[in-house]
């Protein structure tokens, strides 16, 4: 989605301008472009389709004086990826300058009336029409003006305004778009993500929906669209730059799988009872008499986050007793759920702020149901507006393909399974079995990226073919899917993931031999049934990837290639298969020389529907 970024100061903009940007291309983009008010008022605008890298020495070269300024990376979805659509957006007098993330609904409607009072539009944007809606309204004051254009607006933005004719102040608005202040000594910085402010400044502001923020040099203040002044807590990034920063891996995607293991013991940390049997999720204190009384679980997710939340439904289903459902948030939010005061929604996401789920979540919390949260993002929207949650501190994952971010995922999970089965019918015995092997799993991750050389060997006798299965069973079968996912985003190959017993309903008429699959088929409760399903493969030709367990000898017999994983409890283990198919398909897609990091066509967070 789209990247906003903007300055207010002492200090030149610009330079703060392209360096916070530079920092939040991975979350994917089309476009770029730059606003800065200098001298006299003058506004030196610079945008352009393309790759912000090919234009930076021009940029350098021009280097726009003036101490205030917004710039922004576009995610095409309103209008073709031109430099006219591209932000800056401005109204007919080049006054008012605005960058956006969101989609602005009624914007059809908008531009029509505003045609016809004699507005001049140069783009197919929604986004343009805030900026003539904003002159309409514009007598001297740019708040006063962004306030009353935003009453007639229906959609979701993130706003950053600066006004040639009010030029000492940047307006900030938000609506369901991410959107923060970074509060630095006498400058202030806005972002739509961190990474572009931590290098400044560490104490952050989050907008919520509905509210508008001033920033002038010397200060700033939030209102709410009506002008009632609203009081904020200033909060703390907890991570510093480094850490969205590649160091010596030639990408952030393989610094991010190396970090599973660390990824585990940070979401553990803390955590365990070990004698007790049980986990701390202090999170989840404030509703924890709540918590004894659900009778059901809906978990609702996206993506690869959803993936994570269908392990958790099997191990929730096995350890607590709880009857439990996974859906798609795109879905779950136009569906009629049949829910009650005893149900409990659990809502994964690594970033906090995808659109279907956060109107998922909306959705629930508009019928009063429990709201728990799992979300690594600090301070996100979903971290903010669920009753409670737990954080999965991974740290920051700026690969748009998600992979260590599952992994802690995958960890509160199984942590949360321990929390409500030991509120329930779990035995201590059961508890301290569970507790103790998720102490062990960092190193059982760690033994596991041990076979990244062989992993890469595969990819290398693999990357030539167009398909693949991926198949596996109960706590695997989600990691089938997720090992598609996986392969099929940064690779650009075909890859599904399928239940091994759906293979016979109709998949498995595609094996051949140009048809290879990735069987995950540890020495669990299903081994057997996975090893016909392999044979059933091989019968017709198929190539077989198996993921093993240590030791197993049995299934080098009949697999092309196995891939050992070290033994575990059959509900922790996809967090050890899990990571073999992410190092798979990195690894295939260097080879293809795909820009892993940052593939085509895809955003890290998706902020719009
Ligand atoms: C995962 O590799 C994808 N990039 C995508 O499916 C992602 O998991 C999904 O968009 C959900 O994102 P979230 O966890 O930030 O909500």
């Amino acid at each position: 989605m789209c990247g906003i970024v903007g300055y207010i100061g002492k200090k030149p903009a610009f330079p703060f301008l392209l360096s916070g940007l530079k920092r939040i291309l991975y979350r994917g983009y089309d476009s770029f472009g730059f606003g800065v008010i200098g001298k006299e008022n003058k506004l030196n605008c610079f945008k352009r389709p393309g790759k912000l890298d090919e234009w930076e020495q021009k940029l350098l070269e021009m280097n726009f004086e003036g101490n205030i300024g917004i710039a922004h990376t576009r995610w095409a979805t309103t209008g073709t990826v031109t430099e006219a659509n591209s932000h800056p957006h401005w109204d007919c007098h080049r006054n008012i300058f605005l960058v956006h993330n969101g989609i602005i609904e009624n914007y059809k409607e908008l531009k029509e009336k505003l045609e016809k009072e004699g507005h001049k539009f140069h783009s197919e944007c929604d986004t343009e029409v805030l900026a003539h809606l904003i002159e309409k309204f514009f007598k001297g004051n740019l708040e006063t003006a962004v306030r009353n254009a935003l009453k007639f607006v229906r959609g979701t933005y993130g706003l950053a305004i600066i006004a040639r004719n009010d030029p000492e102040k940047i307006v900030v608005a938000r609506n369901s778009s991410p959107i923060l202040i970074g509060i630095g000594e006498n400058e202030y910085i806005v972002a739509s993500d961190a990474a572009a402010i931590v290098d400044r400044t560490k104490k952050v502001i989050y907008l919520d929906d509905g509210e508008v923020a001033v920033l002038t040099p010397s200060r700033f203040f939030i209102t709410d669209i009506n002008q009632n002044q609203i009081e904020k807590n200033i909060k703390e990034i907890d991570w510093d730059l480094e850490e969205v920063q590649k160091g010596d891996y030639s990408h952030f995607m393989i610094k991010e799988i190396i970090e599973e293991p660390e990824t585990i013991e940070n979401a553990v940390r803390g955590r365990l009872m070990i004698e007790e049997g049980r986990v701390k999720l202090g999170g989840l204190d404030g509703i924890q008499e709540k918590l004894r009384k659900i009778n059901r679980i809906i978990l609702v997710a996206c993506g690869t986050a959803g993936y994570a939340a269908r392990v958790g439904e099997y191990m929730l289903e096995e350890y607590v007793g709880i009857p439990t459902e996974v859906d798609i948030a795109s879905e779950f939010r136009y569906r009629k759920p049949v829910v009650d005061k005893n149900t409990a929604a659990i809502f994964v996401s690594q970033s906090g702020e995808t659109a279907d789920t956060l109107a998922a979540l909306k959705e629930m919390k508009e019928k009063g149901i429990l709201t728990i949260g799992i979300t690594n993002v600090v301070g996100s929207t979903q971290s903010r507006e669920t009753d409670a949650g737990v954080y999965t501190r991974s740290g920051p994952e700026i690969a748009v393909a998600s992979t260590k971010a599952f992994l802690g995922q995958l960890a509160i999970l199984s942590m949360l399974a321990v929390y409500l089965g030991r509120q329930r019918e779990m035995a201590l015995v059961m508890g301290k079995r569970i507790v103790s092997e998720l102490t062990k799993l960092p190193e059982l991750a760690k033994e596991t990226l041990k076979s990244a050389p062989e992993i890469e060997k595969l990819a290398k006798k693999y990357k030539n073919f167009k398909n693949f299965w991926f198949i596996g069973r109960k706590y695997n079968f989600p990691i089938a899917l997720e090992g598609a996912l996986k392969l099929k985003e940064i690779s650009y190959l075909h890859a599904e993931g399928v239940a091994g017993g759906e293979l016979k309903h109709g998949p498995i008429a595609l094996i051949d031999e140009n048809f290879p699959t990735v069987a995950i088929c540890p020495l669990d409760s299903v081994y057997e049934k996975m090893i016909s399903n392999i044979q059933e493969i091989k019968a017709r030709e198929g190539k077989v990837i198996a993921v093993a367990t240590q030791g197993d000898k049995d299934i080098k017999k009949i697999a092309d290639d196995v891939i050992y994983i070290p033994k575990t409890l059959e509900m922790l283990t996809p967090m050890l298969s899990v990571i073999p198919l992410h190092l798979f398909a990195y690894y295939i897609a260097v080879l293809l020389g795909h820009d892993v990091d940052k593939p085509r066509n895809l955003a890290k967070s998706c902020t719009v529907e």
